[in-house]
């Protein structure tokens, strides 16, 4: 472990931590020995070129893809062994790459579904609404004809909904407007200002650093950098892809 990574690791308790994990698809290598830190309460965005590995890391954490080797722990309880169901009961919430709804259902559909996940006490469809004010337009349409970032949006409110402690988001404000980026790191930021933890993965990373309190730059599949926000601005962290 890095001096960095340690010093993360000792001040706050880790939501998630992950250690020398190695994830291969056939064969091939997605990920080698990559460690990571998100301290309980911090935004930490994942940056990285396509192909990096950057959605088989999140897919890693949720238990969807199981590692070769190496551990992930999610607030001290180990997880790489486990069956996706049993790594969601513990408060991980994964918004996968595209759209991370139902297409077919009606947006008041896809909201109400989250019932079961989240209980009867919650209102799915105010809550969402009262975020995205859009939505309450759009409730009696099949999700898969809202625009892109109304869909993105649909996504989102259903991850909170289930009262994240882990919200893990990967790309979600790919080929969509600034204006509709903002709208989605806004809600975003309210919910890290309300203690939740986060795991970002973005393309978009003037939105990226402005959130995030700590950022790792994966490359091929390793982590060749990580650091503070204003790191990566002073182009203190080398990556290419961050134009340093
Ligand atoms: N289901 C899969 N089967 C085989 N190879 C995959 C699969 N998913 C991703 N890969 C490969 O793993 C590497 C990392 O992909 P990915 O995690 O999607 O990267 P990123 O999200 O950073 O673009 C790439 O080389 C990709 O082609
Ligand atoms: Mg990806």
């Amino acid at each position: 472990m890095s001096p960095e990574l340690r010093r993360l690791t000792h001040e706050v308790p880790p939501a998630l931590e992950i250690e020398h994990l190695h994830v291969s698809y056939d064969g091939m290598r997605a990920l080698s020995d990559v460690s990571m830190v998100v301290p309980e309460g911090s935004v930490v965005a994942l940056l990285g070129p396509n192909g990096a590995g950057k959605s088989t890391l999140l897919r890693s954490v949720s238990g969807l893809v199981r590692p070769e080797s190496g551990r992930i722990a999610v607030h001290g309880v180990r997880v790489d062994r486990r069956p996706a169901h049993a790594t969601a009961r513990l408060g991980v919430v994964h918004v996968p790459e595209g759209r991370g709804i139902f297409p077919s259902l009606s947006v008041q559909e896809n909201l109400e579904m989250c019932i079961y996940a989240v209980g009867h006490d919650v209102d799915p469809v105010g809550g969402a609404v009262a975020r995205f004010p859009v939505l309450g337009q759009r409730l009696k349409l099949p999700a898969g004809s809202l625009s892109g970032g109304e869909q993105q949006m649909l996504a989102l409110a259903r991850a909170l909904l289930s009262r994240p402690r882990l919200l893990m988001v990967d790309e979600i404000s790919m080929g969509l407007a600034p204006l509709i980026v903002q709208q989605l790191f806004d809600a975003l930021r309210e919910r890290a200002k309300a203690g939740t933890s986060l795991l970002l993965v973005e393309q978009y990373i003037d939105a990226a650093l402005e959130l995030a309190d700590y950022v790792y730059v994966l490359e091929k599949g390793r982590i060749v950098d990580v650091g503070e926000p204003a790191d990566v601005r002073r182009g203190g962290l080398a990556s290419a892809y961050l134009g340093s």
